[in-house]
This record gives structure tokens, C-alpha cells and sequence, in this order.
């Protein structure tokens, strides 16, 4: 059955992975790429199906609501997948009204915008809100996130996603509207910017600069790979049950230093390095405020209800990762160049004492 779908945020990291997969597997849908293009938005990243018949994009801010209805009086959607959003945990801690703004205030203003849209119409229509483990706050050594864990959010990112989440349950409780929430664990992958741990560390190590580890570099993290994501965005776009939530995680907890070793071993032999090369380049820098000590989810509801699971090993997802950042040079010097480097300096510069 054919559908028009809003892709919010499909410039970015997943949105990207997520617009290639729905323009490519469902060629008689119409996905619109609503995105903002902020510093995260990246149309290199969707170069490849860009000229596809069922793709459209659209430059829209979700905190522009006379742009929203004007999108949605133009491609009548029956589906909306919310990604857009502030993604970077230091950059709330930096400045965390930029994250009310488009995190809490945007969904609200998409929220707003399909509920008028759909009014009396509601039938076969689904708002999508992705959202992250992060909310749930940070675990000791032992226990997993599951859906029902209690909210506790620490950093003004995760606050921010908290408050959209509460804000897209209402919206289905009070008006009705057919929502459904998953929350993800660290994704990484293919296009992810390099502010984040896995990224920014590749491009350091090949760029023989520090690796700023965050205190002991001993907090867990449960990595999914951004393929395994997106394929679980769209079972659950398709096949969710209307107002409930699932969590998707990776079954794959490391510790932030011994990811980090791995990844300098990796890259030592891609790029033909002794052995023990890239190690000297870790830094231990000042902690992040706030920092959340341990994630792990439990995605057995998803597994069980939907049959979803990760398809590929870390190892083998780092690899492939580490080969696509080493084939795109040119996509990371486009990143890294202009606004980045004054983030760099703000971020690092002065934290490596
Ligand atoms: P990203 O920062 O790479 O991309 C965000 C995209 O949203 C960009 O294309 C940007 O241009 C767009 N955007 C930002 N503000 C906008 C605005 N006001 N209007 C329209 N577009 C705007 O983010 P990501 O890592 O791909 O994350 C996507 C979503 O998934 C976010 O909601 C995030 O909270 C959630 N999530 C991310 C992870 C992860 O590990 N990256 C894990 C779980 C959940
Ligand atoms: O858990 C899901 C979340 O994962 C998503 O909702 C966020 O959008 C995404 O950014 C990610 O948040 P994290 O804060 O976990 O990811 P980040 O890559 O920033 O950091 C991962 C870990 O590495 C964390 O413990 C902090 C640490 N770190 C990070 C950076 C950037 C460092 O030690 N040094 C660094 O320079």
C-alpha cells in the first residue's frame, strides 16, 4: 500500500540510514526529508538516492509552524518518523536551551501540527518519536533499562529528549493521537558526526591528535550498529502497537577504554601502523558534568514481539564502520572544517590539563 511519510531529521546520522532504507525498500512510498540542515544535517550523506523518484527534501525548522502546515497541506502524510533533534550531550551541557527549543519545543509544534491535521482522520496514521536510553538515567555494575524503568534524566540532553517523550504520551492520552516511542542505545556507524566518541576518535587517530578520554574511561556504553537501527525503526513504524514504547539496544556493553583500545588496534592495522601506535595517543581529560556511569537496555520486547535483533557483531560493525570513514576522507574534511573547529577548541582545548 502506498504512503507518504515525513522523515524529520533524515539529513543527520540515522535519519540518513533511515531515508535510505525506506527510498530504497518501499519504492511506492513518497518520504519527505524534512531537516533543518543545522551543523548535524548533511545532504552528502543521502547523495546516492537523492534522485530517486520518491524522494523529496524539504529545508524546514520544526520550530517553524507555519512551514510544518504548510508541508503537511502539501504531502498529506500518513506517517511521521521523528528524528530531528540536538544530539550531542556536551553541546547541552554548553548550551541547553537550544535543546528546549528544537528537542522539546519542535516536537511539540509537530506534535501540534499532525494532531490538526489528522483530526477525525486518525485511522491508519502513526507519529513516530525516536527517542533515547538516555532518559531513563545511568545503571550501577549490574541491570537494564526496560521500558517501564522509572524516568531519571542528568544532562540537559536527556532532559530535554524526557520532556518530548512525556510530551508525545500526552498527545496520544489526551487527543488521541496514534504515537508509538522507541529508545535506543549509542548507535555508531556510517556518517556519524565526529563530536561523538566512536567518529571523533577515528578522525583523531588518523589525524595522530590526542584521544580525550573522559575521566577513568571505565562508563558503559551499549553500542548498536546504525543499520541494525534503522531496520528496527521500520518494523516498528510497520508493525508497533499504537501508544507503547519499545526499547532497541545492541546486547554489546563496552567500557569506554577498552572500546577506545580496540579501536586504536583496528586502525593501526588499516592504516599499516606498528602495533601500540595509536595507544600513546590516549589522553585521559576532565570528566563530562553529569556524567551517566553505565546504559544497558533490555530489548527482549522487541525481540519477542517483533523478531528483531542486531545482524551484525561489533567487530564486524567497526570494521566496516572504520573502512567507510577511511573510503570518505573528503566527507570528513568537509565536516571537520569551519564550525567544528571552533566547537574543537571550546570542547578540548582548554580540558586537556
Ligand atoms: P544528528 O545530530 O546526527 O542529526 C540530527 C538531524 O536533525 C540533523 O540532520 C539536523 O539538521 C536536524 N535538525 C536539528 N534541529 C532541527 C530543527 N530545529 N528542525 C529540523 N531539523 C533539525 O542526530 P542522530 O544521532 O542522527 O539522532 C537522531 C535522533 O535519534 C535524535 O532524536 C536522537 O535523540 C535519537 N537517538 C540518537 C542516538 C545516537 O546514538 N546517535 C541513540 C538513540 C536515539
Ligand atoms: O545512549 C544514546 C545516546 O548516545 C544518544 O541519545 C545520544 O544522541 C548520543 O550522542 C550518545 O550519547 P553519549 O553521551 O553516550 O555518546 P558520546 O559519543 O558523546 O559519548 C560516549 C561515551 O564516551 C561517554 O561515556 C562519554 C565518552 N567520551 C565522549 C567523547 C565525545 C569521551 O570519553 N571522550 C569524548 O571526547
Amino acid at each position: 500500500m502506498s504512503k507518504t511519510i515525513v522523515i524529520t531529521g533524515g539529513a543527520g546520522f540515522i535519519g540518513s540510514h533511515v531515508v535510505r532504507l525506506f527510498v530504497t525498500r518501499y519504492p511506492d512510498y513518497s518520504i519527505v526529508n524534512l531537516d533543518a540542515l543545522t551543523y548535524a544535517g548533511n545532504l552528502a550523506n543521502l547523495a546516492d538516492i537523492e534522485n530517486s523518484a520518491n524522494y523529496h527534501f524539504e529545508k524546514v525548522n520544526i520550530l517553524d509552524t507555519d512551514a510544518l502546515k504548510a508541508l503537511f497541506a502539501k504531502y498529506q502524510p500518513d506517517g511521521v518518523i521523528h528524528l530531528a533533534a540536538e544530539s550531542h550531550v556536551d553541546r547541552s551541557i554548553m548550551s541547553p536551551l537550544d535543546f528546549v527549543y528544537t528537542n522539546i519545543i519542535g516536537t511539540v509544534n509537530l506534535l501540534n501540527t499532525a494532531r490538526d491535521a489528522w483530526k477525525g482522520k486518525e485511522e491508519g496514521k502513526r507519529f513516530y518519536h525516536i527517542s533515547t536510553d538516555e532518559v531513563y538515567g545511568a545503571l550501577g555494575d549490574t541491570g537494564f533499562f526496560t521500558e517501564t524503568t522509572r524516568y531519571d534524566p542528568h544532562s540537559p540532553y536527556s532532559a530535554s529528549k524526557a520532556s518530548s517523550d512525556h510530551f508525545v504520551r500526552a498527545y496520544g492520552d489526551t487527543y488521541g493521537l496514534p504515537v508509538v516511542i522507541s529508545n535506543c542505545s549509542n548507535n555508531y556507524g556510517p556518517n556519524h558526526f565526529p563530536e561523538k566518541l566512536i567518529p571523533l576518535f577515528i578522525h583523531n587517530i588518523i589525524e595522530r591528535k590526542p584521544l580525550p578520554v573522559y575521566g577513568d574511561g571505565h562508563y558503559t556504553r551499549d553500542w548498536l550498529y546504525v543499520i541494525d537501527h534503522a531496520a528496527a525503526i521500520d518494523l516498528i513504524f510497520h508493525k508497533g502497537v499504537a501508544h507503547s514504547t519499545y526499547n532497541i539496544g545492541g546486547f554489546n556493553e563496552w567500557k569506554n577504554i577498552d572500546l577506545v583500545k580496540l579501536l586504536c588496534q583496528l586502525m593501526d592495522v588499516k592504516l599499516g601502523r606498528p602495533a601500540g601506535d595509536s595507544e600513546q595517543l590516549i589522553t585521559y581529560v576532565k570528566d563530562r558534568p553529569g556524567h551517566d556511569r553505565r546504559y544497558a537496555i533490555d530489548a527482549s520486547k522487541i525481540n519477542e514481539e517483533l523478531g528483531w535483533k542486531p545482524s551484525v557483531t561489533f567487530e564486524q560493525g567497526l570494521e566496516l564502520t572504520i573502512d567507510w570513514y577511511l573510503a570518505n576522507t573528503e566527507w570528513l574534511k568537509q565536516v571537520t572544517s569551519g564550525e567544528y573547529q571552533h566547537y574543537y577548541e571550546q570542547q578540548y582545548t582548554k580540558r586537556e590539563q
